[in-house]
């Protein structure tokens, strides 16, 4: 019987890329959204078996392509999407390669330790779960699924207003509770009733999403609706509320007329919600550091830089070349969380030392769900973790404490 060589399968695989075969087994060239990490290995990991379990996984995209295999067109698209032509989602990676790392030797690094303060809790990895919506459109468990896994290794984990599963059944699960990002609606009273429902499950802290105050444009995700040819009515009720049956932060709430669109929010909102809550207040969506101090002065407890993973502006910048400016600009005053495009225990790890308290990840720890539930995300909150520690000692960092801008450079 014939052995396929490593050379003859690349080179097989080199063929195939370029065939017009290759829609015809089920797979494109480049999937939707942001590319793949190395183009010269992601051909052979294309055609390459998926992974059966994710004791199989060499890194996260491994559960890309399981996400992709598994889930319904327009639900991948949903999670795959950026704005326009994705160039902010493919930005985002981009990014991390205009800062490279600068090892120290010499330094005992015999154990790592990766903890991390945030509003005076202590986290034994920076690692935080992002909140995204609607996650049972990924895995049947949906946000049980993110709940359950973090837990288990001890990871924050953050809500998103548009859950499908509800901050009381998810703080029952986990051992220190969520926070709840919060999109206000157009209806102050249902703003409030969200508030109440999040402080009364046990949440520290609210997480104030202002990146997008209009829908953007979301060009894969709509394109992948169109792909889809499955009969979408009995979960997507075209009624007035039936978006919102299938989110249970909303149950019993008059929903009739109510808007996400927040054109009229501005600064003095961050005053309002202070003054309606004792939940310490983080801000999401800052990309600058003007608008960075304009937190603090408001009296913000915190502050996230982000894009909303290349789905809110097309700007075309990474949120790590944003981070710089937001980290001068607070000077250590609140905490500072990032995310957009974390891949890899490196691009942690240049975060955290341009001077980010924690990062926080979105669609890998989805494409883990996607793929395998709960076991799916645990695994990548292990990759994560275990390439954290590993570039740590590899960079001569013993703990997170000793990180400075040091051990960073921009290329
Ligand atoms: C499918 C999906 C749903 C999201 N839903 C929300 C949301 O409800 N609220 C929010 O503030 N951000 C949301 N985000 C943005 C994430 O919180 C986070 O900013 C982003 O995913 C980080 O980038 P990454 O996916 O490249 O890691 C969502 C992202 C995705 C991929």
């Amino acid at each position: 019987m014939s052995q396929v060589t490593p050379l003859t399968r690349r080179s097989f695989a080199r063929f195939l890329a370029g065939s017009p075969l290759l829609p015809l087994l089920g797979f494109s060239a480049c999937a939707p959204g942001e590319p793949r990490d190395s183009t010269a290995d992601a051909t052979l990991r294309e055609l390459s078996d998926l992974i059966g379990s994710p004791d199989d996984a060499i890194n996260v995209f491994d559960f890309r392509d399981v996400a992709r295999k598994t889930l319904p067109p327009a639900h991948y698209g949903y999670m795959a999407t950026g704005v326009d032509g994705d160039e902010t989602l493919r930005a985002n990676r981009k990014g991390f390669g205009r800062f490279d790392l600068r090892a120290r030797r010499l330094v005992d690094v015999s154990s790592v330790d990766t903890g991390v303060e945030l509003l005076g809790e202590r986290w034994d990895t920076p690692i935080v779960l992002a909140p995204a919506g609607s996650q049972k459109a990924f895995h049947p468990d949906g946000e049980m699924a993110a709940a359950r896994a973090s837990t288990a290794l001890g990871h924050h984990q953050i809500l998103s207003t548009v859950t499908t599963t509800s901050v009381e059944d998810l703080n029952a699960v986990r051992n220190r509770p969520v926070w709840y990002q919060l999109y206000p609606t157009s209806n102050w009273s249902v703003t409030q009733a969200l508030l109440r429902r999040a402080e009364g499950a046990g949440c520290q802290a609210l997480v104030l999403t202002v990146d997008l105050p209009v829908d953007s444009n979301r060009e894969t995700l709509r394109r992948s609706v169109k792909a889809d040819t499955r009969d979408c009515s009995t979960c997507h009720d075209a009624g007035p509320t039936g978006w919102f049956s299938r989110k249970p932060m909303f149950e019993g709430l008059d929903v009739q007329s109510i808007a996400f669109d927040t054109p009229w929010m501005t600064w003095d909102f961050i005053g309002r919600l202070r003054d309606e809550t004792d939940m310490r207040i983080l801000v999401k969506g800052i990309v600058r550091g003007d608008d960075a101090l304009r937190c603090v002065q408001y009296g913000a407890d915190g502050i996230v830089v982000s894009n909303h993973g290349g789905r809110a502006e097309a700007s075309g910048r990474s949120s790590i070349e944003s981070l710089p400016e937001v980290v001068a600009a607070v000077a250590g005053r609140v905490p500072v969380l990032v995310d957009g495009g974390f891949r890899r225990g490196t691009d942690i790890l240049k975060a955290l030392a341009l001077g980010a308290d924690s990062i926080c990840i979105g669609r890998p720890y989805l494409w883990g769900m996607a793929a395998f539930g709960q076991a799916g995300v645990e695994k990548v909150l292990e990759i994560l973790q275990a390439e954290l520690q590993l570039a740590m000692q590899l960079h001569g960092v013993p703990s997170l404490a000793d990180l400075d801008s040091s051990f960073v450079v921009s290329s």
